[in-house]
C-alpha cells in the first residue's frame, strides 16, 4: 500500500456556462428589488400622442398592451420596438435617452407585466 499517492479527487470546476444569454444586461442598477415594470403605470406614458398615430396607420400599437405584450415570434412586436427606439430611429429626430430605453428593456425582463 506505501508509495501510492491518495486517490485525488477530481475536483471539477463547474463548467462554464455557455455565454449564450439573451440580452438584458442593461437592467444591473436597477436590479435592487425595485417593482417590476408596469405596461399601464410606466411604458404607456412613454409614448406621446406623435407617437401613437404616426404608428398606428403601420399596425404598430404602441399603446396596446395586447399588441405590446404579444408572446409570438419570440415577443416580435416588443423587439421591433426595442431595435428602433435603442438604435435611436424612432422616435426620429427625438431619440429616447437611455433612462427610457432601459426602462422599456426592463419592462420586457420583468415578464411584460400589464
Ligand atoms: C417611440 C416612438 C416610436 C416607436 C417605438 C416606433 C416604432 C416603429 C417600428 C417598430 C417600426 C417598424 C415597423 C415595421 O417595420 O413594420 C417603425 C417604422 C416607422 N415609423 Fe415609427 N415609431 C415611433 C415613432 C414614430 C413617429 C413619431 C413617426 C413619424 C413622425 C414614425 C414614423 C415611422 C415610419 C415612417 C416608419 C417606416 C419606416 C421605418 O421603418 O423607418 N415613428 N416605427
Amino acid at each position: 500500500m506505501a508509495g501510492k499517492a491518495p486517490a485525488k479527487k477530481a475536483v471539477k470546476k463547474s463548467p462554464k456556462k455557455s455565454a449564450k444569454k439573451p440580452v438584458k444586461k442593461s437592467v444591473k442598477k436597477s436590479a435592487k428589488k425595485s417593482a417590476p415594470v408596469s405596461f399601464a403605470k410606466d411604458i404607456k406614458p412613454l409614448f406621446n400622442a406623435t407617437d401613437v398615430s404616426h404608428m398606428k396607420p403601420m399596425g404598430v400599437l404602441l399603446h396596446n398592451y395586447s399588441y405590446m405584450s404579444d408572446a409570438a415570434g419570440g415577443h416580435a412586436h416588443a423587439e421591433a420596438v426595442k431595435s428602433k427606439v435603442q438604435s435611436g430611429e424612432m422616435p426620429p429626430g427625438a431619440p429616447w435617452p437611455a433612462s427610457k430605453v432601459n426602462l422599456f428593456i426592463k419592462w420586457m425582463t420583468d415578464g411584460y407585466k400589464p
